[in-house]
């Protein structure tokens, strides 16, 4: 599946709009909850965002997946400097599975990066990237405009796409603002 933007070039670009400065609030908001897990995490559209490192420091298995490859650079710098390991894989996400079975796929603003049109296509991907029972951990963007990316991810369409039949989810959201005015819903679903 086509990426809907050249990814790589707004990585030369010298402002990348999407990134925060540190860890989501969402990131924080879960760290009790992640210092219970142990396993494999994987990170799709992991881009720059310190939160592969962040995980890798709470002891999980990292794999982190995105076109860029200066972005899959980025990240293997960022982990061998903190003494950390971790797997980062330039691929797109639709060509790439992992091995077995993951505990848990983090995923923050990588379904609002894809086209719409791909999202049904992701939400099958992940149901086999992850172990029964494992954690999807999602950060969905809310912009409240047409168009994209990034794409806004109505949560009445979140709902219908990551339905009840495949997913558990909680009942609680985090909402992390972000510095250009739009804002994230942060939902953990378990897969049945
Ligand atoms: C909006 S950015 C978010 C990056 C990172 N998650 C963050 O929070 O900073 C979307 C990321 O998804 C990656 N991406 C987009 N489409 C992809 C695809 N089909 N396969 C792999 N990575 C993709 C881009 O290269 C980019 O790094």
């Amino acid at each position: 599946m086509e990426p809907v933007l050249d990814w790589e070039a707004r990585y030369q670009e010298p402002s990348v709009p999407w990134e925060r400065t540190g860890l989501n609030p969402a990131f924080t908001a879960w760290q009790s909850w992640l210092s219970l897990q142990q396993g494999t995490v994987v990170i799709p559209g992991c881009g720059r965002s310190p939160e592969l490192q962040g995980l890798a420091e709470l002891g999980f298995s990292v794999v982190g997946v995105d076109l860029s490859p200066s972005a899959a650079q980025f990240q293997k710098t960022a982990l061998s400097a903190k003494g950390l390991h971790g797997e980062v894989i330039v691929s797109n996400l639709f060509d790439w599975s992992p091995d077995t079975p993951v505990d848990i796929v983090y995923e923050q603003t990588c379904l609002c990066a894809l086209h719409p049109e791909h999202w049904s296509a992701y939400e099958s991907l992940l149901t086999g990237w992850l172990r029964p029972g494992g954690t999807l951990l999602a950060l969905f963007m809310q912009t409240g405009e047409t168009g994209g990316p990034p794409f806004h991810c109505e949560i009445a369409a979140m709902e219908q796409l990551f339905s009840q039949q495949r997913w558990i989810w909680d009942e609680t959201s985090v909402r992390s603002e972000h510095p250009l005015g739009v804002y994230e819903l942060g939902f953990r679903l378990t897969l049945r």
